[in-house]
């Protein structure tokens, strides 16, 4: 999986065999230059769900709820209904296991859910900075339990980020439902970057789990084939990838 908010981009990544993409809040950074993901709204990532969602591509198409989109019933069915009719097939909440109710909720009303675990951004102003997850052994017990509540509630997907391999492999051998990570190891079946960071175009710091694949490639759809291929072949991420406790 790679972050994507254009059509350009979405038939690249597609074609050099991307399974899904996701129009992340992250666009609040990489595209308009803010310092956090929180001033996202409902309008600005339908805009560009629907702009991912015009390349022709078959990649599963995963949408951002963000900052506080979902806080009360009302706003949660607009906010769904929002993205998934700008073409979103899976939208993505950031939580834990607060999340249940969310999920029964929208899986009565036929919206797919994938929920965001671990380093959730949005919380950033809680966590006081944007800090690995789940380091002591009362943390990781939350995380696990969330992950278990949040599967058991129906949730369709899980993305992991910023936490201990070992939190990860115990994630998977507890829950059902496909995980993908981001600094969350290698154990996940899935893994997703940051378009930007994959082809070297981060601004500011680059975080440990980031590969730029652009040095090894003559273009950027050549960069996702081969982050494509590392992620199946097992060869990324490594270990100065990933956060061992
Ligand atoms: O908003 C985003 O792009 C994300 C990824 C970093 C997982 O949530």
């Amino acid at each position: 999986m790679v972050t994507a908010y254009d059509k350009c981009f979405a038939s690249l990544a597609s074609k050099a065999g991307i399974d899904a993409l996701l129009v992340g809040d992250s666009l609040g950074m990489v595209i308009q230059g803010r310092s956090s993901t929180l001033p996202v709204t409902v309008d600005d990532v339908s805009y560009h769900t629907r702009c991912v969602a015009s390349a022709s591509s078959n990649c599963l198409i995963i949408s951002d709820v963000p900052f506080l989109a979902s806080a009360t019933i009302q706003d949660a069915v607009n906010t769904a209904r929002a993205l998934v009719q700008a073409g979103a097939n899976v939208i993505k909440i950031e939580g834990g296991s607060n999340l249940t109710k969310l999920i029964k909720l929208y899986r009565d009303q036929g919206v797919a859910t994938c929920c965001h675990l671990g380093l959730t951004p949005q919380f950033v102003n809680q966590f006081g900075g944007y800090r690995v997850q789940g380091r002591t052994s009362e943390a990781a017990k939350h995380l696990i339990d969330a992950a278990v509540a949040i599967d058991q509630a129906g949730t369709d997907m899980i993305l992991l980020e910023c936490i201990p391999n070992h939190v990860t492999e115990e994630i998977m051998r507890v829950t059902t439902v496909p995980v993908v990570g981001i600094g969350a190891g290698p154990s996940a079946n899935g893994q997703v970057l940051v378009m930007h960071d994959l082809i070297g175009i981060t601004c500011g710091k680059t975080p440990r789990f980031v590969k730029n694949f652009m040095p090894q490639a003559s273009s950027i759809q050549e960069a996702f084939e081969l982050f494509d291929r590392a992620v199946k072949d097992g060869s990324f991420p490594a270990s100065e990838h990933c956060f061992e406790e």
